[in-house]
């Protein structure tokens, strides 16, 4: 029998109320989610496996895609005092696009091939995945318990028991995001400055002068791709990662993420840095990126110090702090989340026609909770902006798929899930979980 989700989820939902959400887009009718208020009640331990590296990618100066390492960088000091301004004018600046996951599936697409052929006979690899995203959407998802500013909305699609993930961005918001004000694109520009004096292309020798590792160009990334497991679902997730200390040896165990901060002169700066943690933690944690270097600076862009930190050691640095957080409030969020989506997001009746694979759109408010619906025609003609694609996802990954026999694994691990095919018709709401406590 089908578990109603207040059983599933430890929260309290309460259905047919309005959730408040800046955008109209959303049905009237929707589902909403009550805040739940802090009970101090902390949970569980959630497991979450240490990421393995499958594979790495590099974007070039175009920003074509390559299975190389060509855009690798070492780990180098900066030098004293450097002037994160320095190069401004130079910045060659790759325009804010809607988050597609074409890079990562043509990895996930390798990774399955490369399975295929040490073991030809065994099954489908990637129909053990429960969840295919990007990093920075993970971020976001784990982080959303202490999240007290900034919504965001997911496209989410299931497809042979694989979840996928995209960021929805509408076209108002990328515009936005390609015109920032002035002084918000010069303080972008000090972060991506403070990543080339902190790089080099080559390999560092004993006598290397610290300096200017080259103008900055965003086009340029070295992505790693890892899988994981969160509770019982496995991930790939695929993230840029800023450097390598002294060599890339295949595996996590050398990455270095790049950070820059305010300096800290106050008891409310220092609070201010610590709240920040939380996020520079998950972004690391998520790839297994073991250091993160920040680099703290003055408003003008001058660089003070330079501190490293263990990213397995920050959840303890900011313990009994004024802005505490605790990681396992977000990894039990974050398995509540997934749970939730495999609970409402059922397979599609229709499984040989793949242009009948439903996008959903979660939407997160902050201080509320999350909501699901079901995008109508005009919503997945929004996602699929006229290319081609079904959904968000590129038609060519969906044919290479359509040619497997993957059996999909997602919603065997639910022996009381019953498929909800019948409660799946546009805007319909659905009924959300909560719970989590901040
Ligand atoms: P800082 O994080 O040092 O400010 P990343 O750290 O993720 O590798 O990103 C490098 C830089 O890109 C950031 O440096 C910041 O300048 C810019 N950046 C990344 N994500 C951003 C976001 N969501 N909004 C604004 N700037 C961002
Ligand atoms: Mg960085």
């Amino acid at each position: 029998m089908k578990r109603a989700h207040s059983e599933v989820l430890s929260g309290d939902e309460v259905p047919n109320k309005k959730i408040k959400t800046s955008e109209p887009e959303v049905s009237e009718s929707h589902t909403s989610l009550l805040y739940t208020p802090p009970s101090g009640r902390a949970p569980g331990p959630v497991t979450f496996q240490q990421p393995q590296q499958l594979v790495t990618f590099s974007y070039t100066p175009q920003h074509e895609l390559e299975f190389t390492n060509s855009a690798l960088r070492y780990y180098v000091d900066p030098p004293n005092g450097a002037d994160l301004r320095y190069g401004y004018d130079r910045w060659i600046k790759r325009p804010e696009e809607k988050g597609r996951l074409d890079s990562l599936l043509r990895a996930v697409s390798r990774t399955r091939s490369k399975m295929k052929e040490g073991q030809p006979s065994a099954p489908d690899w990637l129909s053990t995945i429960g969840v295919v995203s990007w990093r920075g959407v993970m971020t976001k998802i784990l982080t959303a318990p202490y999240e007290e500013r900034d919504g965001w909305d997911l496209n989410v699609m299931l497809v042979n028991g694989t979840l996928y993930f995209e960021e929805h961005s509408s076209d108002a918001r990328l515009v936005d995001r390609n015109n920032l004000p002035p002084n918000q694109r010069l303080q972008t520009y000090y972060g991506y400055s403070f990543e080339s004096y902190c790089t080099s292309s080559e390999r560092p020798t004993d006598g290397h002068k610290a300096g200017w590792g080259g103008d900055v160009d965003t086009n340029v990334q070295w992505c790693s791709v890892v899988k994981t497991k969160l509770a019982d679902t496995r991930l790939v997730i695929g993230g840029e990662v800023d450097c390598v200390r002294d060599k890339h040896t295949g595996k996590t165990n050398t990455l270095v993420e790049l950070k820059t901060s305010m300096n800290i002169r106050h008891a409310q700066d220092e609070a201010r840095f610590e709240k920040k943690l939380l996020k520079f933690y998950f972004q690391s944690f998520l790839l297994g990126v073991p250091e993160i270097v920040v680099g703290f600076r003055s408003p003008q862009g001058r660089l003070g110090t330079i501190q490293s930190f263990k990213t397995v050691e920050i959840p303890r640095m900011v313990r009994g702090k004024p802005h505490a957080w605790d990681p396992t409030r977000c990894l039990d969020w974050a398995n509540r989340f997934l749970t939730f989506l495999k609970d409402t997001i059922t397979p599609c009746i229709d499984k040989e026609d793949s242009a009948a694979t439903p996008v959903w759109r979660i939407k997160f408010n902050p201080g509320t909770g999350i909501s699901a619906s079901l995008l109508d025609k005009t919503g997945v003609d929004e996602v699929s902006a006229g290319e081609e694609r079904v959904g968000f996802l590129p038609k060519w990954y969906l044919d290479e798929l359509k040619d497997s026999k993957a059996v999909p694994l997602l919603h065997q691990a639910s022996p009381n899930h019953v498929p909800k095919r019948d409660s799946i018709q546009p805007s319909q709401p659905t009924a959300l979980p909560s719970g989590w406590q901040i």
